[in-house]
């Protein structure tokens, strides 16, 4: 069971990066072209906010039952949590950054639900492109060594 919510969200991760980036790419042609927020810009910040909500349900569930969040702190205590970089990551920096880009997500996705013109293009493009940049940091890449995880679920790295 948690291994399966963990490969969920594993997976959602590549949605979240595949829709951002698709959503950025829309909002800055937008922007330059001064074309008006139409549905299917709507349609993709819509279900990248699912996905974020959605990921954000699991890494909850995750950091509060699992080894990898409440229960270092408890264990270790948050002196040696701070002072160890992986443990640091897992119950401090992966909750914080990822929380502060779905907010950032929900924002940019507010702005463009009800937009008739072009104005909103600006703005979600602003907070989806700092989204990206928190998540990018804050994933747990293969290459970092000390959290690294796997690409795809049930990968070995
Ligand atoms: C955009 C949002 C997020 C992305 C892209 C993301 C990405 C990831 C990835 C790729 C992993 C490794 C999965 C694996 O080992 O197969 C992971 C693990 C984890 N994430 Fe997230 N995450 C996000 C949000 C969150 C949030 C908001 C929380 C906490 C509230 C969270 C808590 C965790 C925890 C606790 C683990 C480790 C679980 C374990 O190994 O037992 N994540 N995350």
């Amino acid at each position: 069971m948690y291994t399966g919510l963990l490969h969920l969200h594993n997976l959602l991760r590549w949605v979240i990066l595949v829709l951002i980036v698709v959503a950025i790419f829309r909002h800055l042609t937008g922007m330059n072209q001064k074309r008006a927020v139409n549905a299917g810009d709507k349609k993709i910040d819509l279900f990248l906010m699912i996905a974020a909500h959605t990921t954000l349900v699991l890494g909850l569930v995750q950091w509060f039952v699992g080894d990898f969040g409440l229960k270092l702190i408890q264990n270790a205590g948050m002196k040696a949590v701070m002072e160890n970089s992986a443990m640091r990551f897992w119950a401090i920096e992966h909750i914080t950054g990822m929380i502060i880009a779905i907010v950032l997500i929900t924002i940019g996705r507010g702005k463009v639900k009800r937009a008739v013109d072009y104005t909103a293009h600006k703005k979600a493009f602003t907070f989806f492109l700092l989204a990206l940049i928190i998540i990018l940091a804050s994933v747990p890449w293969p290459f970092r060594e000390a959290v690294a995880r796997p690409w795809f679920p049930g990968m070995h790295i």
